[in-house]
């Protein structure tokens, strides 16, 4: 991994990547980037995992990795190493961790983050789902993350409603399942922390600061 590391100019993380669309697709976008796919489901990634490694001819890219992990336990080897994490439609124990549920599932997430690193999570939540402990209001979902997250030393700086473009920007396949339904209830939210200096909670910056995506 660290020479994988060292022959690109970042790295990124999605965490829960699934299918790892999102992650070949930010792959082929930025070829100096090492992006990363993980999860905890190795057959979901398996397609695209075999496609990243196929030669370059073939439509392979180097610079395009999957592993096998839960995000409560994620090799020690990308401890702060992602200059951006992203967590893309969360399901199950990694939803719950985003949200406060699950202390060691947010200090993995938190862990795999770069000091001056950003997290980006697209949530949508919706009381149809009937996810006890999920808040559904806008506000109290972007608390309830950045509190799940302060003791791993990020800070909230955004969180709004994410438009159509970033969403479909992300070549994520639950975006593409959640975006033709447009149900009333159901908004995507973009919640982005940054990972200050020291683990220590801080004033931090301004809500509403773009440090890119
Ligand atoms: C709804 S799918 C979203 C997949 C992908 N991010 C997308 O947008 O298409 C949620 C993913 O989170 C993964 N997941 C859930 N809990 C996890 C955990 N604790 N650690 C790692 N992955 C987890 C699941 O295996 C699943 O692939």
């Amino acid at each position: 991994m660290a020479e994988l590391v060292a022959r690109h100019a970042r790295v990124t993380i999605d965490v829960g990547t699934g299918d790892g669309r999102a992650v070949l697709a930010a792959a082929a976008r930025e070829p100096t980037t090492l992006v990363l796919g993980l999860d905890a489901n190795a057959a979901a990634m398996a397609e695209a995992s075999r496609r990243a490694t196929r030669p370059a001819r073939k439509g392979g890219l180097g610079n395009a990795r999957f592993v096998l992990a839960a995000a409560e336990a994620p090799p020690s080897e990308l401890a702060g190493l992602a200059e951006r994490v992203t967590i893309l439609f969360p399901w199950g124990s990694l939803l719950r961790g985003c949200v406060g549920g699950d202390a060691a599932v947010a200090a993995g997430v938190a862990g795999l983050v770069a000091t001056g690193g950003t997290l980006d999570l697209l949530l949508a939540p919706a009381q149809r789902d009937g996810l006890e402990g999920v808040p559904i209001d806008a506000g109290a979902l972007a608390s309830a993350v950045a509190r799940a997250f302060d003791t791993g030393g990020l800070g909230l700086v955004e969180s709004r409603p994410a438009t159509e473009e970033e969403v479909h920007a992300t070549r994520s396949s639950w975006a593409r399942r959640l975006l033709p339904r447009r149900e009333a209830e159901r908004r995507v939210m973009l919640v982005r922390l940054v990972k200050l200096d020291g683990r220590d909670s801080v004033g931090g910056p301004e809500i509403g600061t773009d440090r890119g995506s």
